[in-house]
């Protein structure tokens, strides 16, 4: 039985591969290349010594997806397609939407013609909007996202309870990334924003390597110890090793939808990172304090227990791990 991965050629798509594989566990990618590179394929084989099969194709086309769901024995899909830059959600809503969300709805139509009911999703802290309180709990309410690509998120985890509540053989985990950073300690699989990245951490590392001037910092007046805003950063093989044990409880446990935050439960600051990155690579990172950036929030970090206690998962890395495998990406790629 296999594991069918959509945007398995993804940042965290193909670190998810790299750990699945690692635990003996047969995987299927699928992939359009929309926002990543046929290479990764060879370098998730190279780093793992494991083989498994590849469809270059689009989650929207039913019939192609239908053919994958036909020549393989699939037991679980965990969905890394979609779009998920904000700024450019906000330009291009339909867009969003329509890969986002008919891509997912294709994908489980697919799945119930076939039978297959395990269903892993990446969803986001962005869900919980404004946080109603910090350490965020899954309790939290949800809602008043603040862009298209947050709320591509909110409506299929709505999507996905609907689903189990008209029939409950389905067994749902829906994941609530915090803020995914770092790289695979090898350096050969990473993130690779198109264009000018929006991200903090990919932002960071490009400065340190001198192809982007200096860092804008957005804002320095929020209510947090240092002024500028406060995150859950977590390295994405920990991210990864996440939805590893994540199946591992679809697998084990009663069917149900099962609601996770994967986060390390420690807020760092945009300030917190420079230093942190300076110190872990020997690099300045240029900085000067701008505007704040609209939609941005003060505080984000997750209470991440229940996920400790129900998967028996919990994030290793440090922040050092972060910047050291950021920058080495980086260094190996450049
Ligand atoms: C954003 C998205 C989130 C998405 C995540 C992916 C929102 C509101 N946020 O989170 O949905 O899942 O990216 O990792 O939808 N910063 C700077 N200068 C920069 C870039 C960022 O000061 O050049 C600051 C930001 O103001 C923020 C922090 O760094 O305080 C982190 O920003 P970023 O990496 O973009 O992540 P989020 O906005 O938290």
């Amino acid at each position: 039985m296999a594991v069918l991965l959509p945007g398995g050629a993804g940042y965290i798509g193909s670190h998810t591969a790299v750990e699945l594989l690692n635990e003996g566990k047969e995987i299927i990618i699928i992939d359009n290349f929309s926002n990543s590179k046929p290479e990764v394929l060879d370098k998730i084989r190279k780093i793992t010594g494991k083989d498994f099969k590849f469809y270059e194709i689009d989650y929207l086309d039913r019939e192609k997806l239908e053919k994958v769901f036909e020549e393989n024995k699939i037991d679980a899909v965990l969905n890394f397609a979609g779009y998920k830059a904000v700024g450019e959600s906000v330009q291009k809503p339909l867009e969003y939407y329509t890969n986002n969300i008919s891509g997912c709805l294709v994908l489980l139509e697919t799945m119930r013609k076939y039978g297959v009911k395990k269903f892993i999703f990446s969803s986001s802290a962005t869900v919980y909007g404004e946080p109603e309180m910090i350490p965020i709990t899954e309790e939290c309410r949800t809602g008043g996202t603040t862009n298209p690509y947050g709320t591509t998120k909110l409506f299929i985890e709505q999507i996905l309870k609907d689903t189990y509540k008209s029939d409950n053989t389905w067994d749902i985990c829906i994941l609530r990334y915090f803020n995914p950073v770092g790289s695979h300690e090898s350096g050969l699989i990473g993130e690779e924003p198109k264009g000018i990245p929006n991200n903090l951490m990919p932002y960071v590392a490009r400065v340190a390597a001198g192809t982007l001037k200096e860092l804008s910092v957005f804002g320095d007046d929020y209510d947090t110890p240092d002024g500028t805003g406060v995150r859950d950063y977590i390295h994405v093989v920990d991210l990864a090793k996440g939805h590893v044990c994540a199946l591992n409880k679809l697998d084990k446990e009663e069917k149900g939808l099962y609601i996770y935050n994967l986060g390390t439960g420690k807020g760092y600051s945009v300030l917190d990172m420079v230093k942190a990155f300076e110190k872990a690579t020997g690099k300045k990172v240029p900085y000067r304090i701008t505007e704040r950036r609209e939609g941005d929030i003060a505080t984000c970090y997750a209470d991440p227990k229940k996920a400790k206690e129900e998967l028996g998962w919990e994030a290793t890395k440090t922040l050092e791990d972060m910047c050291k495998d950021s920058w080495n990406y980086i260094e190996k790629n450049s």
